[in-house]
């Protein structure tokens, strides 16, 4: 255990690791971060700020001497610099996890390896391998580089046999996956968490739920999903089943299709909060970003139970172009704005989220729509 008082430490300084540190410091720890930017989301409330790039294996090791605990809010931390981390102090997730994770081909292996339904896929160096894939598999299919990849970047759909040179240069020319495209019904996603609390196991999972993209960057989560036990019980097996093979301990936000005859596809795994969890904070009796520091810090883990049905949505840099006005939304009863203080507000950057509550789901969504629109 990692008693209240210690020191947890997070590579990368962004939202996600901004909402650990609000929700860790209520728990009495404090943190220390690594960061490339003095302006980063965490800047404002963090108790040390290392000023260095993510993939620093100096201030991997700076960090690991300085906490008890240390845990990413971004899965491109390189593995070997986790590896590194765990000779000096406990980090999650561990460099296994990293290793099979910020590679998409590993991902999907590991999946594989585990019997998890997912989408064909295929390894590409070359066009020819693309070309060979197209063959295999049909049109149309989904180009993603190995690595470095988040809210679509380095990703390009090829839906014609032409589109495929412009696909291969699009991502760069990079080692990459091809995928085949999976007519979907909706995106759902699955927030687990697991720990072990006096060498015993513990898992929780909150409310899957159902998730609209935008451009390939999450726009909305809608909870309840609307789906009935059934696909809820799959997901959440899926869900269960990943994080035991891992003997993973943190939060884990697992991406899923649901598909129009009712099978559930793993889209894509990220061993960390998850943007698509943050209807869990306001929305749930314990947010993901507290069950997180529980997890990492072998707390027993809180309890998951969503207070009302709740909708979430992103709120991205280009809402700023000719100014932005929150009056509307701050007067709108049961909705809450979160902003996360980065500047300056980039075209595709996540500034902030706003969540809405009602009895009713439905209305709750027409509400989300009719703020965001009015933004
Ligand atoms: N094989 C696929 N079939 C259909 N849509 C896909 C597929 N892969 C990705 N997408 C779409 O693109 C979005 C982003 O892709 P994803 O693989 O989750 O990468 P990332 O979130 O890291 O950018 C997904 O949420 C989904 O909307
Ligand atoms: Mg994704």
């Amino acid at each position: 255990m990692i008693a209240p008082g210690s020191c947890i430490g997070i590579i990368g300084g962004g939202q996600l690791a901004r909402m650990m540190i609000l929700e860790g410091r209520k728990m009495g720890y404090r943190f220390i971060v690594v960061d490339p930017s003095e302006q980063c989301a965490s800047a404002a409330i963090v108790d040390e700020l290392i000023i260095d790039k993510w993939s620093s294996l100096n201030a991997a090791l700076t960090l690991a001497k300085k906490c008890d605990v240390v845990t990413v809010d971004t899965e491109h931390v390189p593995w070997q610099s986790i590896q590194a981390m765990e000779e000096i102090t406990h980090v999650f997730p561990s460099s296994m996890v990293l290793k099979n994770i910020q590679d998409r081909l590993a991902q999907r292996q590991f999946l594989q390896n585990q019997s998890i339904p997912q989408t064909a896929f295929y390894n590409v160096e070359s066009l020819d391998d693309i070309h060979a894939a197209m063959d295999e598999m049909g049109l149309p299919c989904v180009l993603k580089t190995k690595t470095s990849g988040y809210d679509g970047k380095g990703q390009s759909v090829i839906r014609e046999l032409e589109d495929a040179l412009f696909a291969w240069e699009k991502i760069g020319r990079l080692p990459a996956i091809i995928e085949k495209f999976v007519d979907f019904q909706d995106e759902v996603s699955v927030i687990i968490a697991r720990t072990k609390v006096a060498c015993k196991v513990q898992v929780s999972i909150y409310p899957i739920a159902k998730n609209l993209h935008y451009k390939h960057i999450l726009h909305k989560t809608v909870v309840p999903s609307g789906y009935d036990g059934r696909i809820e019980e799959k997901c959440k097996a899926l869900a269960m089943q990943v994080v035991d093979a891992f003997d993973y301990i943190g939060v884990m936000g697992i991406e899923m299709f649901v598909t129009k005859d009712g099978e559930v596809l793993v889209n894509e795994l990220a061993p960390r909060t998850h943007n698509s969890g943050h209807f869990t904070y306001g929305g749930c009796m314990t947010s993901q970003f507290e069950q997180h520091i529980r997890a990492v810090t072998g707390q027993a883990l809180g309890a998951t139970t969503l207070l009302s049905p709740i909708v979430m949505v992103n709120l991205l840099g280009d809402l700023w172009d000719d100014g932005i006005d929150f009056s509307k939304l701050v007067q709108t009863p049961h909705t809450t704005l979160h902003l996360y203080g980065k500047t300056p507000p980039q075209k595709g950057r996540k500034m902030g989220h706003f969540t809405v509550f009602d009895a009713e789901v439905e209305k709750a969504s027409a509400i989300a729509d009719d703020l965001y629109n009015e933004l």
